[in-house]
């Protein structure tokens, strides 16, 4: 176990800029790490819970809350450790019709494919089994080479027996290797951030 010494922990956090698609995205300068998942998953909360802010990124009960292309600034001490993430749009929100859907499809495409990123967070519902979607998303991501951490959302949701069954379940079908990170995390419980941030300072060294 770390000493509190070692506790990684986010000492700053800030917004830096929103942006409707990859033209307008701000010039690279820090190592970025791109967030993805369906929408309502818990993206936008786990960047709150990581950074124990309430309303840095805009959360909504309703799917389809976060429509550009976000920017946020972090520094994780110690090892003063400056990385951006990037809250993106979230996939398969079948209210959000067809045109706007295929519009945050081409900017989230856009953005995985061309902005060279260190890594992906990709962000899986604990109470459901990985959808297509989440599925042919896993898939991408293997075939860029772009190192990525799983994230199993909302545990607080479940039993405990049915958390450790759903961990399982979700390495099967997206075909986690033993050794590639798959972190347990609820927001409301506060659960999963040392082991994440640990993660995450390892995508960047
Ligand atoms: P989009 O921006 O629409 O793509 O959604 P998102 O993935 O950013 O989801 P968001 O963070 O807005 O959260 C969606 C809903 O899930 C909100 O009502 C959150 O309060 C809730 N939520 C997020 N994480 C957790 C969690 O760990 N546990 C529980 N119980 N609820 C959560
Ligand atoms: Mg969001």
């Amino acid at each position: 176990m770390n000493s509190t010494k070692d506790t990684l922990r986010v000492v700053e956090a800030s917004f830096i800029i929103s942006a409707p698609n990859l033209k307008l995205c701000p010039e690279q300068d820090l190592p970025e790490i791109a967030i993805a998942g369906r929408s309502n998953v818990g993206k936008s909360s786990l960047i709150n819970m990581l950074c124990n802010r309430r309303n840095l990124a805009k959360t909504s009960s309703t799917p389809g809350k976060t429509r550009l292309i976000n920017f946020f600034h972090l520094r994780i001490e110690p090892g003063d450790a400056h990385l951006n993430l990037v809250d993106l749009p979230g996939y398969g929100f079948s209210k959000a019709g067809k045109a706007i859907q295929s519009e945050w499809r081409k900017a989230m495409q856009d953005f995985l494919t061309q902005r060279p990123l260190k890594g992906i967070l990709h962000l899986i519902d604990a109470r459901h089994d990985p959808s297509d979607l989440d599925i042919q998303m896993r898939e991408w991501i293997l075939h860029s080479k772009i190192p990525v951490i799983t994230i199993l959302t909302k545990v607080d949701k479940l039993k405990q027996n049915d958390i450790a069954k759903s961990h399982k379940n979700v390495k099967a079908a997206l075909d986690i290797q033993s050794g590639e990170p798959c972190i347990l995390t609820s927001v409301p419980k506060k659960r999963g951030i040392q082991e994440f941030l640990l993660s995450l300072t390892d995508l960047i060294k």
